[in-house]
């Protein structure tokens, strides 16, 4: 990927040539392809954008093409089994997403890959080398930036770094932290924020056991492969990082005390607690520049989260200067992270010339 002729190239006057690698290609990498074969005449017409895919990767290696794989190739990509992307005409098995960078000279990295705190570094490196030399990284990978966010969250990599999708999903609530609520200070943020575990406590109430519970919740895409993840706080306290990282308080998801986790005995206490009219909720409360705890909380009708149900999410923010501002929205599942992903794309393309 070199500087010269890098990013957005003048197609026709206002128009811009965005050309995106896909790092990734699971259940949100493929909805994600989905959407952009979708709407690829919508980003064009409404937005100027002329879009092309220069790579998709799996586990097992790349389809990829220098000036752009052809969208009746990439329609293809998505009927084969997973890891199967390298194994269509011209596809390279066992290349790395690295090699794939280096190879197709792309404006913007699209990171799907599922998120692993233990070892963020091959994303990490995706990072550099793509923000490094102009490009943008659009991302639902929270790992990056749950562990290293004061590395990327840079003065000059911060505009090019894009990760609405990996808290509350189809929810723009980072844009909102982002840009809604410059200038002004954020003293705590407090809400559900994970899908999985707002849903199952749901199917509690009603009465289904805990495996039974969960097995549903991975059906229906929400659960982290490593469901885990999940139950134990993990992907809560990743999210409480990466949102005290937007609020200009660098941390990790290591330092979020996880006082709680979602066990079949908290599914016996939401139980007993909605017989009372009450119900339970996991929750993650930042408190800006103070430090972060997930937790399992009981709340009543008078409570704004007593209604979110499902894998709705809802983040209650408290700032020095008005009454507190609620955001209520969809936190989970392919279709609302493919979203998320497309607005950042839409985003990105202005960022790189
Ligand atoms: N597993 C996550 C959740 C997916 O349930 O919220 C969205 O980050």
């Amino acid at each position: 990927m070199g500087d010269m002729g890098r990013g957005i190239v003048a197609v026709e006057p206002g128009k811009r040539r965005i050309k995106v690698g896909v790092a990734g290609f699971g259940n949100v990498g493929r909805a994600f392809v989905e959407l952009l074969v979708e709407r690829r005449e919508l980003l064009d017409s409404r937005y100027g954008i002329d879009v092309s895919v220069s790579f998709v990767a799996d586990s097992k290696g790349v389809l990829a093409r220098r000036e752009g794989l052809p969208w009746s190739l990439l329609a293809l990509s998505l009927k084969v089994p997973r890891g199967g992307v390298s194994g269509l005409e011209g596809g390279s098995p066992g290349m790395s997403v690295e090699e794939a960078i280096a190879a197709t000279d792309i404006d913007v990295l699209v990171d799907v890959t599922p998120s692993n705190y233990s070892r963020p570094d091959p994303q990490l490196k995706w990072y550099r080398l793509v923000l490094g030399s102009g490009g943008a990284v659009v991302t639902a990978d929270k790992a990056p930036l749950a562990t290293r966010c004061d590395s990327l969250l840079t003065a000059s990599w911060r505009p090019r770094l894009f990760y609405k999708a990996t808290v509350m999903a189809g929810t723009p609530l980072i844009d909102m932290l982002r840009w809604g609520f410059s200038g002004r200070i954020v003293e705590r943020v407090t809400g559900i924020l994970n899908g999985t575990t707002n849903y199952v406590l749901g199917l509690a109430e009603e009465g289904l056991g805990f495996e039974e519970a969960i097995r549903d919740a991975q059906r229906r895409g929400y659960a982290e492969p490593d469901p885990s993840s999940d139950l134990e706080g993990l992907d809560l306290a990743a999210k409480a990082a990466i949102i005290s990282c937007t609020l200009g308080s660098p941390t990790t998801l290591w330092s979020v005390e996880r006082r709680s986790v979602v066990n079949e005995e908290a599914f016996e206490r939401a139980r007993e607690a909605f017989s009372r009219g009450r119900r339970v909720k996991y929750v993650a409360v930042v408190e800006v520049g103070k430090g972060s705890f997930v937790d399992l909380v009981e709340v009543s009708k008078n409570s704004v989260l007593f209604n979110v149900s499902g894998a709705m999410n809802a983040v209650v923010i408290r700032s020095s200067e008005a009454e507190e501002v609620t955001v209520m929205g969809p936190g989970a599942g392919r279709k609302a992270t493919a979203a998320a992903l497309l607005s950042d794309l839409v985003l990105a393309a202005r960022e790189v010339s």
